[in-house]
């Protein structure tokens, strides 16, 4: 497409960038396959969308679409499993109450959830024309880090940020610490994952030495992949909405000026924001997808309606956790803090 003006490209651009869609909850529930397989409760609470086959424990070897029955995510060859931790406020008597989530622009209807892209290029870099490798069975990763408290620690992982939603569609700026003030249409939360891939590994001890960001420059700009990860991958991406509008009048908030909202592992900077991924597309319905230009409509990929994905759900595994009410301590028992 080089010959196009760069004027041209952005009118066409979006329609070969990347493939964009909700996935409407499955469950909320406090496991973690990827980091903390097998045990039940894991420490913190999470929110999950994808295949019904979610589970403590989700071996690499097992088969997700054959043993799931139905998936939240619009696209119904997608049984992959996207979660982040579940964001609380807390009021000024120290009690706890999850925020609700809610649909993304575009997508009325879609029950809490999330939203996930798989960027083929850079959506500003009208260039970029090199294919995407997709993820493959088995393959799973993270991007985070839990304990972080500091700029200096989340900004190691780049594109972990927050938005405040003046409306749905309000996109930037991006910031990476939680919104210092009242966001009227709740705060959006960004995670990117890396894009380069070493080729060999579907997973680490960490979730993540086996993927690289670019050595220079990013996915968008087309930054090059490093020697020890040269594999350049679709970059994946959530966005998910937090409704935080019954929280925010200024009136409930903390008098030292500080904002009331707290991650579920008791993160009150923001910092810690991390999320996972298990793939878990059928066949080779992603790559067909990278391969063939698409947004919103990818005619090689099998759509379900939003019925459909909002029937899929699944009964939680931890159900003594109250995750509905104003609690006295968070699911888990962090304790909010800096
Ligand atoms: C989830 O795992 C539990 C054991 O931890 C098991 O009893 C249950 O059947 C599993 N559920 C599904 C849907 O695989
Ligand atoms: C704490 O504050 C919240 C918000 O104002 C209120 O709804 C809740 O009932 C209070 N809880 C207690 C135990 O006072």
């Amino acid at each position: 497409m080089k010959w196009l003006s760069v004027t041209t490209l952005a009118l066409i651009a979006p329609s070969h960038a990347l493939i964009r869609f909700p996935c409407a909850q499955l469950v909320v529930d406090r496991l973690d396959p990827l980091v903390n397989p097998g045990l039940v409760p894991s420490p913190h609470l999470h929110q999950i969308v994808g295949g019904n086959s979610f589970n403590a424990t989700m071996d690499p070897a097992k088969d997700m679409p054959g043993e799931s029955t139905c998936t939240t995510c619009q696209f119904s060859e997608d049984f992959s499993n996207y979660w982040t931790a579940v964001l609380y406020f807390k009021a000024k008597n120290g009690t706890y109450k999850r925020v609700p989530q809610m649909a993304n622009s575009g997508f009325d209807g879609v029950n809490a959830g999330q939203t996930v892209y798989y960027m083929q290029d850079g959506l500003y870099n009208f260039q970029q024309t090199s294919k995407v490798t997709a993820f493959q069975p088995g393959f799973r990763m993270y991007i985070g880090n839990v304990a972080a408290r500091s700029r200096e620690e989340v900004e190691r992982f780049r594109q972990l940020t927050y938005t405040c939603l003046q409306d749905i569609n309000t996109r930037d700026p991006q910031i990476v610490d939680f919104p210092s003030e009242p966001c009227p249409m709740g705060i959006m939360t960004a995670l990117r994952f890396p894009t380069c891939w070493d080729g060999k590994n579907l997973d680490s001890a960490d979730h993540m030495a086996h993927m690289a960001y670019p050595e220079s420059g990013t996915f968008e700009t087309g930054g090059p992949c490093p020697a020890s990860h040269p594999v350049r991958m679709s970059q994946l991406f959530y966005e998910v909405n937090w409704d935080t509008r019954e929280f925010n009048n200024k009136e409930d908030w903390p008098e030292d000026g500080s904002q009331p909202f707290v991650w579920s592992f008791g993160d009150s900077t923001g910092y810690g924001n991390h999320a996972d991924y298990v793939f878990g597309w059928k066949d080779d319905a992603l790559q067909r997808a990278l391969d063939s230009p698409c947004y919103i409509n990818c005619p090689t990929l099998a759509t379900q309606d939003t019925a459909a994905m909002n029937a899929c759900s699944k009964s939680r595994v931890v159900t003594d956790d109250d995750i509905d009410n104003w609690v006295e301590t968070l699911p888990g028992g962090a304790v909010a803090g800096m």
